[in-house]
């Protein structure tokens, strides 16, 4: 906590607030006794200046695009490492040595299967049922099928993230091929954690799928991308309904279900949506980019813009190179990556996207690696879940072990409906 303090006058009276410094320099007043010295509360829609928690796991500087995971950049690391160690790093806080790395691979072995009742559920969804809502369903059911376990050691927190993560690669790869009306393809122990979902979700018995590489590589990489991002909507919807209490599964259950919209996650398959449109408009780009800035029209560019980035995303630039590598390691010529880079060239020097810094996100490259790669656009928002699960675990953990400022989430409100009148029984109501 720093010395520094600062002072809010209210009515000719003075408070102290303290203020609390980042170990990366972020600063923020602290008003947790706001309430109780001066009857005031804040209100600050969309959560836009409040800080719901402090963290050990996340540093992110929207103004200068910085992102790191427990203080390495994010270059490197989706550079050097693979999705697991990732993973581990998010979870335990320091990358873990080959033992360690090779352990937690083990473990996730272990876990790959599903119990075979859980493969029942899929048969009872409607054959156009969407991922997202399959995948959430599935996730909160396996809270009725594995034990829940305590958080407290490191050994025990591994086996919790190892059992989740690598389930949720199976049921992702298995409602893909539920939807397909094909066989399932069972996890084999001699893949990594990328090879064996892509091989369940693109293996046939009359067809063998050869693991390729560089879609491996590829992989890791957008997965190692999207593993953590501080108090987005998604976190903050797992702490916030873990911090009743729930167990895990459930938390990241209600995670999934915020990810699914547009606005969040489900950016990367309207982003997709967006671009076929403008290619079946004969690269009309004036039309998108005039709808785009009408405040009359509901439209927006998907995969632009972020609410804490006033900069380039560093994950968008990294996105944006993988994608071109990876297009023309498969030999893919896909029209909607010429289309994308147009729009960005285009929207990048109109002043109404300029004077609001807005800028390519995420989501904005990666549905068309997606595609490449041979996923279904209603499957891209269950592959950002994937990705995101550590980071979702990390933070429900880092919660769950808080035992000085762990508190239920529940913010205020101000009140503005009627005030209390006499009631009026119904045969004398107009
Ligand atoms: N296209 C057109 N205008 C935009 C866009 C966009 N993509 N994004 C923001 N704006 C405009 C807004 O209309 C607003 O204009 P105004 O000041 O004239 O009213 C201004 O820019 C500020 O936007 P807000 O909506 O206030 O910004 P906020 O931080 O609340 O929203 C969000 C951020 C939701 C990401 C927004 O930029 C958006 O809707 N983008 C498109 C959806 C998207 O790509 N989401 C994925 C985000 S990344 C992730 O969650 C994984």
């Amino acid at each position: 906590m720093s010395e520094k303090h600062a002072t809010l006058t209210i009515e000719d009276k003075s408070y102290t607030l303290p203020i609390v410094e980042g170990t990366e320099g972020d600063k923020a007043l602290d008003i947790r006794t706001l309430r109780k010295t001066t009857g005031y509360i804040t209100l600050d829609s969309g959560y836009m200046n409040t800080g719901s928690c402090s963290s050990e796991i996340t540093f992110l500087d929207g103004e200068l695009g910085i992102l790191n995971y427990r203080g390495y950049g994010i270059e490197e690391l989706a550079e050097n490492c693979s999705f697991v160690e990732v993973a581990y790093l998010l979870l335990i806080g320091e990358l873990p040595n080959r033992e360690q790395l090779n352990d937690f691979r083990g473990l996730m072995s272990r876990f790959a299967l599903i119990h075979e009742d859980l493969i029942h559920f899929f048969d009872h969804f409607p054959p156009k049922a969407k991922p997202m809502s399959i995948l959430s369903t599935m996730v909160n059911t396996l809270s009725n099928f594995y034990p829940e376990m305590r958080e407290d050691s490191d050994e025990e927190l591994l086996i919790i993230a190892a059992r989740l993560l690598s389930k949720i690669r199976t049921l992702a790869a298995f409602s893909y091929k539920k939807s397909e009306g094909h066989p399932l393809i069972y996890p084999r122990y001699d893949l990594s954690y990328c090879g064996n979902f892509l091989n369940m979700m693109f293996d046939k018995p009359v067809k063998p799928y050869v693991v390729h590489p560089e879609v491996v590589a590829t992989l890791n990489k957008l997965l190692i991308l999207h593993a953590d991002h501080e108090q987005n909507c998604s976190t903050s919807t797992v702490r916030l309904v873990g911090s009743a209490g729930v167990n895990l599964y459930t938390s990241i259950s209600a995670g999934i279900s915020a990810l699914w919209g547009p606005l969040h996650g489900g950016a990367n398959q309207a982003v997709i949506e967006m671009l076929e449109a403008i290619h079946r408009d004969n690269n009309d780009f004036e039309k998108y980019i005039k709808k785009a800035k009408d405040p009359n029209d509901k439209f927006r560019l998907s995969g632009f813009g972020h609410r804490v980035y006033k900069t380039f995303d560093p994950r968008a630039t990294i996105i944006k190179q993988a994608c071109a590598q990876t297009l023309k390691a498969l030999n893919v010529d896909d029209p909607l990556l010429e289309i994308a880079m147009q729009l960005e060239e285009i929207a990048r020097s109109d002043d109404y996207f300029i004077s609001r810094n807005l800028y390519p996100n995420v989501d904005f490259y990666s549905g068309i690696i997606y595609r490449a790669m041979g996923i279904p656009t209603n499957m891209f928002t269950v592959m950002f879940a994937m990705g995101r699960l550590p980071g979702w675990i990390s933070h429900w953990t880092e919660m769950m072990q808080d035992t000085k400022d762990r508190k239920i989430g529940r913010p205020r409100q101000v009140y503005l409906g009627p005030k209390k009148r006499d009631f009026v029984p119904i045969h004398e109501r107009k």
